[in-house]
């Protein structure tokens, strides 16, 4: 892929699910199964990234009724490392947040290493606050911070 514009982003169809798993593995310690992400199947926050047939990046996400203050939950973002650095991970964050915000999201949480600087830098680059640490929420022992981005605010900053 030479540029950001050569990525088209949709809807993740089960053909995708193996391609999936397979960034998945190469990007995480601790991988989401085949099974966690063949749950989401047919969510709209479930989005692919693609050049051609490849799988280049994805994310999950869903919304979570919560007494009509709707939580959106991003729950997994990644770019295949040879991809990364071309946009294609703010623009799959992009989406999934829109189509949190079609699904009622008011809020949009999600849980990031604390040592993760490149996620962390995009997080806060979208508009992302953290609001608490969780010790030793993953594996090897490292805290996660809990962030959390307002539907409308991040709305209006979109929308200039
Ligand atoms: C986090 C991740 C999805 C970003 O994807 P990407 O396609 O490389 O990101 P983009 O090219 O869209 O960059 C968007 C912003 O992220 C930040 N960023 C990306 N790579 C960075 C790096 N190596 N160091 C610091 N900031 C970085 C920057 O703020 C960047 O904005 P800029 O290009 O205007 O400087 C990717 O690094 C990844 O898959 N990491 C492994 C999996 C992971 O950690 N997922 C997040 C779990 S919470």
């Amino acid at each position: 892929m030479t540029g950001t514009d050569d990525a088209t982003i949709r809807r993740v169809e089960r053909e995708d699910l193996l391609s999936v798993v397979r960034v998945e593995r190469a990007c995480f310690d601790e991988p989401w199964s085949y099974t966690a992400f063949e749950r989401f199947l047919g969510e709209a926050g479930f989005l692919v990234a693609t050049d051609g047939s490849e799988v280049v990046g994805y994310t999950v996400s869903d919304v979570t009724p919560n007494h009509g203050r709707d939580i959106g939950h991003v729950k997994d973002l990644a770019v295949r490392r040879d991809e990364r650095g071309r946009g294609v991970g703010r623009r799959l964050l992009d989406r999934a947040l829109a189509s949190l915000a079609v699904g009622g999201a008011h809020l949009v949480k999600l849980e990031v290493r604390e040592g993760n600087d490149a996620a962390r830098s995009l997080y806060r680059d979208v508009g992302f606050q953290p609001v608490r640490r969780v010790p030793q929420y993953y594996g090897d022992g490292e805290d996660a911070l809990v962030l959390v981005l307002d539907v409308a605010e991040w709305q209006v900053a979109r929308n200039g």
